[in-house]
């Protein structure tokens, strides 16, 4: 089983596109590529990506394009995307889209699906205020609707339940306004081209991957084996 195109999960903060792309990037087989992630490792470890990107982070506001970009090029060009990729968070700019566009089409992928996550706003804010990630594998919990089995422990691995610090509710405003200005006009750039599906982010996490699943089946996006 695998995937014939790159899956591009797409929607605000909060939406369920992290918990959905591990669990797609396991069932195909594939990398999950997180933007978001990449840059939380960045300034995890102090590099210079790092440092520039975690003042922008902690506002809510989007990273530039450029430094995004440098980094997904670096990540498609390992021997392991040759297979496909789960992107989560990225593109989140028109010409983040283009550009990958370009990068795709250059390397001989697929022309990517976008699959757009719908959920209400007050939903969003309760989803973020409750989440908590796993340290060690990055298992996403929520002490609303998810609760681990043991409070602050992960029930796969153990690891201790952290709050991400753009969690907090003055940075959650700013990066759903951003998506807003910045990346809900996705939506239109992959209806023109006829490559949007769209997914109720409110239902529970299983019947959200289902639907999925059965999306990337009857558009051929996966070999159809599932
Ligand atoms: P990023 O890390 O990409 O965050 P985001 O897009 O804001 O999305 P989240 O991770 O907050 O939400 P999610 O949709 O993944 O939801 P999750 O599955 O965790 O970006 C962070 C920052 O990095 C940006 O603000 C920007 O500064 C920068 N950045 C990243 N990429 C960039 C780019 N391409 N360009 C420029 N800047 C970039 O779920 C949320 C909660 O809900 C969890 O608790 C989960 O358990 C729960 N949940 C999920 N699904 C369900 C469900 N179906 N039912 C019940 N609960 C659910």
């Amino acid at each position: 089983m695998g995937l014939r195109r790159p899956l591009i999960l797409l929607g605000p903060p909060g939406a369920g596109k992290g918990t959905q792309a591990k669990r797609l990037a396991k069932r195909y087989a594939v990398p999950h590529l997180s933007t978001g992630d990449m840059l939380r490792d960045a300034i995890a470890h102090g590099t210079d990506l790092g440092k520039k990107a975690q003042p922008i982070m902690e506002r809510g506001e989007l990273v530039p394009d450029a430094l995004v970009l440098a980094l997904v090029e670096e990540r498609l060009g390992r021997p392991d995307a040759a297979k496909g990729f789960i992107f989560d968070g990225f593109p989140r700019t028109i010409a983040q889209a283009e550009s990958l566009s370009r990068i795709l089409g250059s390397r001989g992928f697929g022309k990517p699906l976008a699959i757009e996550f719908r959920v209400d706003q007050e939903r969003l804010l309760r989803r973020l205020a409750g989440r908590w990630t796993c340290s060690i594998g990055g298992e996403t919990y929520n002490i609303y609707e998810r609760p681990p089995k043991t409070p602050g422990v992960c029930d796969l691995d153990g690891g201790k339940l952290i709050q991400r610090p753009d969690d907090r509710p003055e940075v959650v405003r700013e990066r759903l306004a951003a998506y807003e200005r910045q990346t809900a006009p996705l939506v239109d750039y992959y209806k023109r081209s006829d490559a949007l599906e769209t997914v109720d982010g409110m239902a529970p996490v299983d019947e959200v991957q289902r639907v999925l699943l059965e999306i990337a089946k009857r558009t051929g996006a996966s070999d159809g084996h599932l």
